[in-house]
């Protein structure tokens, strides 16, 4: 018997990179996939953006692992979409145990050239998407008698990550909002915990993305070394996140609540 054995799990983000190795391992373990990605151009970002035929690869995986999946186009920052998919895969399988709160972008700039609408694009999606992630979800969490709920932060929102002011700020709002909905939903058996990857290797990496990171550290190269591992490798790959989702997911993990596990190799202490 797999650990989520007749579990269904919601997904943000699902379409690529961590979200669709979430997906895939959470099925390997047993659970039907519901999920949302907004499978379009994203709002700053030096990076590609994830396609339709992204998210229908996940959806392709998530079935060759002998699961059923409901993957839909949506906006984390649109509550009622989020509400239209995540009834509609209630209803379809009966029920919700596992929410990964995993979409979010991330543009890299220095303070001095950071823009209003860079804060508000990064806060919109990587902290209001997350609680509408939530308000869509924990009702049904309730009604099927506990759950858990893992939200995806980061290094920066765990130490902090230099050249990106904004995305630190919605990474540590995400990290005290997996406490505060703990306390609340611990009534409910619901347990919240957080997860912080240090650099993980997924699209966020591709287009401009490490060249805008290079320029920005140029700025101030002391602060470069923030997000260095302990240990020799480098990056995470997203399987290695998922393992970790995947134990916060399921009942090996059933007295944890309010909990922030790092999975940087170490560089939170560094
Ligand atoms: N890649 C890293 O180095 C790294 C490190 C630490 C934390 N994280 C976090 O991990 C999570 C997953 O990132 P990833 O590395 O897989 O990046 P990614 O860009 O490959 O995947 C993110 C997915 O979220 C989706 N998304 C973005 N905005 C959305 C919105 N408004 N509505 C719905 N979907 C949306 C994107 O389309 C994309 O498919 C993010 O929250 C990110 O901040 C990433």
């Amino acid at each position: 018997m797999a650990r989520l054995d007749n579990k269904v799990a919601f997904i943000t983000g699902v379409a690529r990179g961590q979200g669709r190795a979430h997906a895939v391992r959470l099925a390997r373990e047993g659970a039907d996939i519901v999920g949302i990605d907004l499978a379009a151009t994203l709002p700053g970002v030096p990076y590609d953006s994830a396609t339709m035929a992204d998210l229908a690869e996940t959806a392709a995986l998530v079935e060759a692992e002998g699961r059923k999946a409901f993957l839909e186009q949506a906006d984390v920052r649109d509550l009622d979409a989020l509400k239209r998919v995540v009834d509609g895969g209630v209803e379809r399988f009966g029920g919700l145990d596992v929410v990964v709160a995993n979409a979010g972008i991330c543009i890299p700039a220095t303070w001095d050239e950071s823009t209003p609408e860079m804060f508000k694009d990064t806060m919109d999606i990587n902290v209001t998407g997350v609680w509408n992630t939530v308000m869509a979800t924990a009702p049904h969490l309730v009604t099927r008698g506990g759950g858990s709920i893992v939200m995806i932060s980061s290094l920066a929102g765990m130490k902090m990550q230099p050249f990106m002011v904004h995305y630190t700020t919605s990474k540590h709002a995400v990290t005290g909002m997996a406490r505060a909905f703990a306390a609340e939903l611990g009534q409910h058996s619901i347990r919240v915990n957080s997860v912080h990857p240090g650099a993980v290797g997924t699209p966020m990496g591709s287009g401009t993305m490490v060249d805008r990171i290079t320029e920005t550290a140029a700025s101030y190269p002391r602060l470069a070394p923030m997000g260095t591992p302990m240990l020799q490798q480098w990056l995470a790959e997203p399987e290695e996140v998922a393992a970790v989702v995947a134990f916060l997911a399921s009942d090996e993990s059933k007295f944890m609540t309010a909990e922030h596990l790092s999975i940087d190799g170490g560089a939170h202490a560094f």
